[in-house]
């Protein structure tokens, strides 16, 4: 069964697109973004999608998507920032290799820019940022089993942690010589 290596979640500003091309290129596996996704999909891109049919459509693109991906997809994936708002993603990220790369408001804002196309950054984005990270922390800790901080780290760096994070599972999964049927590694979710 295709699985991806490893799933990406964080809010907008964290990395995730950035980090998960350097990463599948250092594991010699595809890159796959939900956001690119939806908008090969829709044939209209993530901003041109809320403004003319509404966020609520997006979800559903985006459960869709996400559904797709982790079904079909077996190198890195990236999550848009928001589909962990949907509780049947929440759901289908049982079991994946989830990781959630973390980030405080003020890198956010900084990365982000301008958010021209982020359509829910454009209007205040700091403090539409700081109100993401705080309802979606919750959120971010159910789905995934690991954290990665990525303040103050390069791209490179926090690839290096995840990286790590990936090779430390495997070690464990070699070392407790899971009994058939036993799952979880220390970065399978819950
Ligand atoms: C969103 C994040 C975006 C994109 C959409 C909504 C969000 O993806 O899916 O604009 O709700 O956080 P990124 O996290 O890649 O910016």
């Amino acid at each position: 069964m295709r699985r991806p290596v490893v799933v990406l979640v964080g809010p907008p500003g964290s990395g995730k697109t950035t980090v998960g091309r350097l990463l599948a290129r250092r594991l010699e596996v595809a890159f796959r973004d939900t956001d690119a996704d939806v908008e090969a999909r829709a044939g209209r891109s993530v901003a041109d999608i809320f403004v003319e049919l509404g966020e609520e459509h997006f979800r559903a693109l985006e459960r869709d998507a996400v559904a797709r991906a982790l079904a079909g997809h077996d190198g890195v994936l990236a999550l848009g920032g928001g589909a962990v708002l949907d509780a049947a993603t929440r759901q289908a990220l049982r079991g994946h290799t989830v990781v959630h790369l973390d980030v405080g408001v003020h890198d956010a804002v900084a990365r982000v820019g301008l958010a021209r196309d982020r359509p829910l950054l454009v209007e205040g984005p700091r403090t539409r940022i700081a109100a993401m990270l705080r309802a979606r922390a919750p959120l971010y800790a159910e789905v995934a089993a690991a954290v990665v901080d990525t303040v103050g780290h390069t791209p490179e760096e926090v690839v290096g942690l995840v990286e790590k994070l990936l090779a430390d599972r495997r070690h464990h999964d070699h070392a407790v010589a899971a009994p058939a049927g036993r799952l979880p590694g220390p970065l399978v979710g819950p």
